[in-house]
């Protein structure tokens, strides 16, 4: 009979403790189930005498039914507290998202330009953004009388400094402070007096390239700027090498990418040529290895640089260059970070 009252507390402690359905079944199943403790105590009940077994037989059944109803109000119990959150809760609904807050699209673009020439094996170099007039133009074979140095209007500052007007200046700064072989990437602000519209603003990115050893050709110009494009606009895009004119390069190229929109065919978004120009190029000019004190007989090298703004444009479809400055917040948070 002692055996059978510590049963019940067992019992009743366990079931108490069960935290959900199954764990429940479990308890049932070691004390009620069958081959739980309860009948192997009535397989016993043929060794005792006809006396002692009428007797502990009815105190088991007892037993037995006292734990069944006991599983059964503990069941009852959990059903219905599982019914109460399940109707408090619409346990499906995706929950909340935390905000990360965002980047803005330009330094998104900017990061994948960068992170492209990275794995090309360029490094990172950076240049002021308040230049010198010889830095700026000069250097870069532009003399005070240049045409090319009217086209750009500037922004002066006192005596010979100037905000600069593109980050080809870099290419000097990292001739001077670098020994060839190199594979530099300049990203950096540039300024010009243009007026605001949608496809100009007075302040813009850009990013520089500059690569020099002792033999470099348009072939590896080509081979560079094809790469770059396919990995950054997918891979059915055809790059085009228009030749052109820039004062710090010879030969000069600029580079067209066909047209995403109509895909080459001609489109309003192209001026119907199927093709979007997105950077200039070019092979370096000795006076530009002569002027940053290195020798044009020993090195050869090719630049290019790319508009940040434009390219963003291309990339994210939109159609208004002001859209990265206005900060609108129904624009900025279409580049939210989510976790
Ligand atoms: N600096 C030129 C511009 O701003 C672009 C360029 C860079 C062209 C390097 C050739 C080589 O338009």
């Amino acid at each position: 009979m002692d055996e059978l009252k510590k049963y019940l507390e067992d019992f009743t402690k366990e079931i108490s403790q069960a935290k959900s359905l199954d764990e429940l079944n479990r308890v049932k199943g070691k004390y009620v189930g069958r081959k739980g403790l309860l009948n192997r105590l009535f397989q016993q009940l043929a060794q005792l005498s006809p006396e002692e077994r009428k007797n502990t037989g009815r105190k088991l059944n007892q037993l037995k039914q006292t734990m069944e109803s006991m599983v059964k109000e503990r069941m009852q119990q959990m059903q219905s507290s599982r019914t109460k959150i399940e109707n408090a809760v619409d346990i499906t609904l995706p929950g909340k998202k935390q905000w990360l807050g965002s980047y803005h699209p330009l330094l998104i673009m900017l990061d994948q330009i960068i992170a492209i020439f990275k794995s090309l094996g360029f490094r990172v170099e950076t240049g002021p953004e308040i230049e010198t007039e010889h830095y700026n133009f000069e250097a870069l074979n532009m003399p005070e009388d240049h045409p090319a140095r009217d086209e750009q209007d500037s922004f002066y500052l006192d005596s010979g400094y100037l905000l600069r007007t593109h980050t080809s200046p870099g290419q000097i700064r990292a001739l001077q402070r670098l020994t060839p072989p190199f594979k530099v990437i300049i990203p950096g602000k540039c300024y010009r007096r243009d007026a605001f519209d949608a496809s100009h603003s007075p302040v813009f990115h850009q990013v520089e390239g500059l690569v020099v050893a002792d033999s470099i050709s348009m072939g590896d110009l080509k081979g560079t700027i094809e790469v770059f494009v396919r990995r950054l606009f997918g891979p059915e895009r055809k790059v085009r090498f228009r030749p052109s004119y820039f004062p710090f390069t010879e030969p000069s190229a600029e580079v067209d990418i066909s047209c995403g929109i109509c895909g080459g065919k001609g489109c309003q978004s192209c001026g119907y040529s199927g093709w979007l120009e997105i950077m200039g190029s070019g092979l370096v000019h000795p006076n530009v290895f002569r002027n940053a004190g290195c020798d044009p007989d020993k090195l050869r090298g090719f630049a290019f640089g790319m508009g940040v703004e434009r390219i963003a444009l291309l990339v994210f479809g939109i159609p208004d260059i002001r859209w990265f400055f206005e900060n609108d917040i129904q624009f900025l948070d279409q580049f939210r970070i989510f976790r």
